[in-house]
């Protein structure tokens, strides 16, 4: 079991192993040019160490007072063991901390664990967006979901 957990603020230094997870845990993975333009300016990136290795991350682009969590992967090896949901209880503690007052995030139809996870964090789903996403066979519908932070 993992004994030297923490999380932290990710920096550009931080993307060969980013996109080590990233083209593993996801169906269709960010290419590195889009992974190093989330970094800097609106966004606001952090990953989850176990020592120094990661083995998971968020990524999230905030304007004003509203976030949106735009990736959120945890390394496949490692899913499973509350990774996904320390992750998810840092956004919220920092969300708090910075009054952000809501977060928003999508997530395809098919994407039940991630979908658990958000529910489990009161996330609501508010709509969706059919035919969004790329899909093994076709296109896939994208689940919107939103939670709102208490003032
Ligand atoms: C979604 C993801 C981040 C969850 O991370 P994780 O470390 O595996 O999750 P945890 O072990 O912390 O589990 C937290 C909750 O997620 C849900 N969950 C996780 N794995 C699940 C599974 N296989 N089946 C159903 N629900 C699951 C459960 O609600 C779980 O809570 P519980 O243990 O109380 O039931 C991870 O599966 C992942 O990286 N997936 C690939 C990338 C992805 O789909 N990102 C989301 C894009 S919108």
């Amino acid at each position: 079991m993992s004994s030297d957990l923490s999380i932290s603020p990710l920096q550009a230094l931080d993307i060969d192993a980013i996109m080590a997870i990233e083209a593993k845990a996801h169906l269709n993975p960010w290419s590195r040019s889009l992974m190093r333009s989330n970094f800097g300016g609106l966004y606001c990136n952090f990953g989850l160490f176990d020592g120094k290795q990661l083995r998971g991350y968020c990524i999230l682009r905030v304007v004003a007072s509203e976030a949106e969590l735009i990736n959120i992967a945890v390394d496949p090896t490692f899913q499973g063991q509350g990774f996904g949901r320390q992750l998810m209880q840092y956004l919220i503690d920092n969300a708090r901390t910075n009054n952000w007052s809501q977060i928003d995030l999508e997530v395809r139809l098919s994407n039940k664990s991630a979908q658990n996870l958000y529910q489990g964090f009161g996330f609501s789903l508010i709509g969706k967006r059919e035919n969004y996403y790329p899909a093994a066979q076709g296109r896939e519908d994208a689940l919107l979901y939103q939670r709102y932070l208490e003032a």
